[in-house]
């Protein structure tokens, strides 16, 4: 039996903070109520495209997309290929495998982190099992790379399948230094710079590409997809310690957890062994080196978090990011208001809540 699927499944509006009483029109909403029409045909392309005669993966499938996402990988390959000129429809078959790449990754990575919670329900790990969300993530990766190739361009082939890898690579990358104390702050900026920047990149590059724009102008959607990613993952890890529980939609604390090595806790430590404070360095070897864990162990970690600023700091290395991709799209020749809202996009990726 396969699950009956339609767009209204995929509303935007059913992310977390959707509901949230006090949520404003922020540049996320901007964007997408921009590119409203041009995402409702990405949406539809998804849900035809996840279909399958083997009735566990569109159920699986349905389950994690139609929780909603803020769609914001696809949405900047719409954005960037109108920015560009572009008035084809080859962007919608991309901008839909930017989002199945994303969501396999998505699949793939609540398994290896071992997530309870993603887009304000279960996991589909949690509901589904392990090897279900493995399997369907595979599946759901052989669709986007379907979708590379009916577009036919080598090119936009080549920035998808290398970021692809290059996702795959940042995820190994950070096995490596998950519960290793002394992780440097460049080790994880390459980690995040693999695992989630590279397809923002991408996702803006093929936006550019289909257009045909030049390769330096195409090299600066690149280099503003690039500092986007690297922003929007920074926050990310910020809102894993801070965010406020009913916006997220994912469960707090989950990296601390784990013992991922995040900026916060690396600034953390860095800070720690420079006051030569050897009862917070054994804390931090305790609980995210070799993860004896005890109640009220997150409580403490957030209390050393706040004592060295390294959430604000954070914060800070973000909005540098932030900084960068806005200069690059400012570089990157075009007209009307979508330079704006990118640059709104931006703005908001930095001040989200969820
Ligand atoms: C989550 O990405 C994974 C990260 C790179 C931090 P999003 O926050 O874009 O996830 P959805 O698609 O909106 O759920
Ligand atoms: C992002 O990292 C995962 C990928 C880009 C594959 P996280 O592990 O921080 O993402 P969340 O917090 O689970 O969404
Ligand atoms: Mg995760
Ligand atoms: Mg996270």
């Amino acid at each position: 039996m396969n699950v009956t699927l339609t767009t209204s499944d995929l509303a935007h509006d059913k992310t977390p903070a959707a509901s949230h009483p006090e949520r404003t029109v922020d540049g996320l909403t901007r964007l997408h109520d921009a590119f409203e029409a041009d995402l409702s045909r990405v949406n539809e392309l998804i849900i035809e495209r996840m279909d399958s005669p083997v009735a566990m993966i569109p159920q699986l499938a349905r389950y994690v997309v139609a929780a909603g996402g803020k769609r914001l990988r696809p949405l900047l390959t719409l954005a960037c290929a109108d920015l560009a000129g572009y008035t084809g429809d080859r962007h919608y078959g991309l901008a839909a495998c930017v989002e199945f790449i994303h969501t396999a990754t998505l699949l793939h990575d609540d398994v290896v982190d071992d997530s309870s919670e993603r887009r304000g329900k279960a996991s589909a790990n949690a509901v589904f099992g392990n090897q279900a969300s493995v399997l369907v993530g595979d599946f759901l990766f052989t669709r986007a790379f379907e979708l590379m190739v009916a577009d036919g361009s080598l090119d936009v082939l080549s920035v998808l399948s290398k970021a692809s890898a290059t996702i795959a690579e940042g995820e190994v990358m950070q096995l490596a230094t998950t519960n290793n104390i002394d992780t440097t702050e460049q080790q994880y900026l390459d980690v995040i710079s693999g695992k989630t920047a590279v397809l923002f990149a991408a996702a803006c590059e093929v936006g550019g590409l289909v257009a045909a724009l030049p390769g330096d102008q195409a090299e600066k959607l690149r280099d503003f997809g690039h500092n986007l990613g690297m922003a929007f993952q920074l926050i990310d890890d910020v809102l894993d310690y801070g965010a406020d529980r009913q916006d997220w939609g994912k469960e707090i604390g989950d990296d601390f957890r784990e013992g991922k090595m995040t900026l916060p806790v690396v600034l953390a430590i860095d800070a720690a062994k420079a006051n030569r404070d050897q009862q917070q360095v054994d804390f931090w070897q305790r609980t995210v080196g070799d993860l004896d864990q005890q109640d009220g162990d997150l409580d403490q970690a957030m209390a050393y978090l706040s004592q060295h600023g390294c959430l604000q700091r954070t914060r800070e290395r973000a909005q540098q990011f932030a900084t960068h991709a806005i200069a690059a799209i400012q570089a990157v020749k075009g007209e009307g208001q979508t330079h704006d809202l990118l640059i709104a996009a931006v703005s908001a990726s930095i001040d989200r809540r969820y």
